[in-house]
């Protein structure tokens, strides 16, 4: 992994003059009026750090259902502010957010397929900020487009239609230049389709299905979320917004949507002792559920997964854990009737048609100026990178050439379309790869083919690696779909 002294050697100090503007605009942010610090950014990361708590003294919440303030003609109708708040994310402390409607964490909005949602967002802030459904089918108007902002005091309206199978999906911030620091400092929450076309498959719902929203983070000595973009070992994992919580679960199956919200790491997850099985990916449910023993998730990248608590006794304990060590600990705490089921069949895959059009997305690092690029080039809003026919399908192939300097990995995601992952370095996918997905993980080297069929829309959208501070500075372009 590139480093700070990384980037030193390379000769990366004029970078800083990138990193400054970003860091001097938003220094106050989540405080509201600047009178607590966030450390100097650019700078060296805090000395000390508030203590994170005792392991496993604090129950993980699950982020609250948002209600609709109204529902007519079909369409369900939520408002959430955006604004700022202060919250206990370490025990004891109030931390400085920015947030959707006062939590961490947002509001979990509960969509179903077929059943056209709106949400109207109030910023708060002093400053733009907007709303991007990741992974969501939306119009472009409706997409949080990075240039495409509500500005301070300003409502605006995003229309979700919900044509597309259920997933997990997420929301969080896409302002430009702003989204890296806004999402790290609380701009997320999960969006849900349930899709009645699975309900017969009886998999684990209600309570027994719990979104966990897993992202890195560094505090400094007073509890302050501190953001550095160049800060790449951050080392506390919050789930759901608390470090290292337990949760308890009663002796059954539980579906459990797991999301890296992370704006830079990648996490590496396993359960000690108990089978995880991947049920889902980003875009919803695999064809078939898959054994995990490891589950690696780049930044925006989704798992759902079953395990199932029956086969520990009321007492026990079961740890989930990052190569960071343990991140939160399920106790089984109680018998329970389980009527759900795990078939062996979960939802056929749509078939593939021939592919028309092929391209190569390059993802590179300029580490003289630590920019980063796709296809040579930076982020140009007024730029279109792409032009595609409206129903044509398209096979790229992503290749992350960052192998310099102990190498920097990157994701690559794409607006308005799952995607399916042909191969991944000529060889096929895993088989929890081979689902619907809209972002995929590339280690230094690696080279993934995906196929895409775009329709729906006209429009432009964005596509760029997900690890928030790359496209920030540069790894993000555009594609317009013509008639
Ligand atoms: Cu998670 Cu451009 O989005
Ligand atoms: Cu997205
Ligand atoms: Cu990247």
């Amino acid at each position: 992994m590139i480093s700070r002294r990384n980037l030193l050697a390379a000769g990366a100090l004029s970078g800083a003059g990138l990193v400054i503007p970003a860091g001097e605009h938003l220094r106050a942010v989540a405080s509201g009026g600047g009178q607590h610090g966030h450390g100097t950014h650019g700078g060296s990361p805090p000395r000390g750090a508030a203590p994170t708590g005792t392991p496993f003294s604090v129950r993980m919440p699950v982020p609250p259902v948002a209600m609709p303030v109204r529902s007519w003609g079909g369409v369900d109708h939520y408002r959430i502010p955006i604004r700022t708040a202060s919250v206990e994310l370490l025990p004891g402390v109030r931390t400085p957010v920015l947030s959707y409607g006062g939590g961490f964490v947002g509001p979990t909005i509960r969509a179903r397929a077929g059943r056209r949602i709106r949400v109207e967002y109030h910023n708060q802030l002093d400053h733009p900020a907007n709303v991007h459904l990741h992974g969501g089918h939306v119009a472009p108007e409706d997409d949080g487009h990075p240039m495409d902002v509500i500005a301070p005091g300003r409502s605006r309206v995003y229309d979700y239609p919900n044509r597309q199978r259920g997933a997990t999906l997420w929301y969080h911030d896409h302002s430009h230049h702003t989204e890296a620091e806004h999402v790290y400092r609380g701009l997320h929450g999960f969006y849900l389709i349930d899709d009645p076309q699975e309900r017969h498959l009886r998999l684990p719902d209600g309570q027994y299905d719990v979104p966990i929203m897993l992202r890195e983070s560094r505090f400094d000595e007073q509890g302050n979320l501190y953001f550095d973009p160049f800060d790449f070992d951050r080392p506390v994992v919050l789930v759901n917004g608390r470090p290292q919580p337990y949760f308890p679960v009663a002796a059954r199956r539980y579906r459990l949507r797991l999301l890296n919200a992370s704006t830079h790491g990648t996490l590496t997850l396993h359960l000690d002792g108990l089978p995880m099985v991947q049920v889902g990916t980003d875009g919803g449910l695999l064809p078939a559920p898959v054994p995990v023993t490891e589950l690696r998730l780049g930044p925006a990248e989704r798992a759902d997964v079953v395990v199932d608590f029956s086969r520990r006794r009321p007492g026990s304990q079961v740890v989930l854990s990052e190569t960071r060590g343990p991140v939160l600990r399920f106790d089984v705490v109680r018998h329970a009737h389980d009527h759900s089921r795990l078939p062996d069949r979960l939802r056929p895959l749509p078939a593939l048609p021939p592919p028309t059009v092929r391209r190569e997305v390059v993802l590179s690092t300029n580490f003289e100026t630590i920019e980063s690029l796709i296809n040579g080039k930076l982020w140009d809003p007024d730029r279109i990178d792409f032009r595609i026919r409206h129903g044509a399908t398209e096979v790229w192939r992503i290749t992350n050439i960052d192998t310099e300097f102990g190498g920097v990995n990157h994701t690559f995601h794409m607006h308005l379309v799952q995607f399916r992952v042909l191969d991944r370095n000529g060889r096929p996918p895993a088989p929890g790869e081979r689902g619907l997905k809209d972002t995929v993980f590339l280690a230094p080297g690696e080279s993934v083919r995906v196929q895409a069929t775009f329709r729906g829309y006209l429009g432009r959208y964005v596509y760029h690696c997900h690890m928030l501070e790359h496209s920030a500075y540069g790894m993000m372009a555009q594609l317009r779909i013509v008639p």
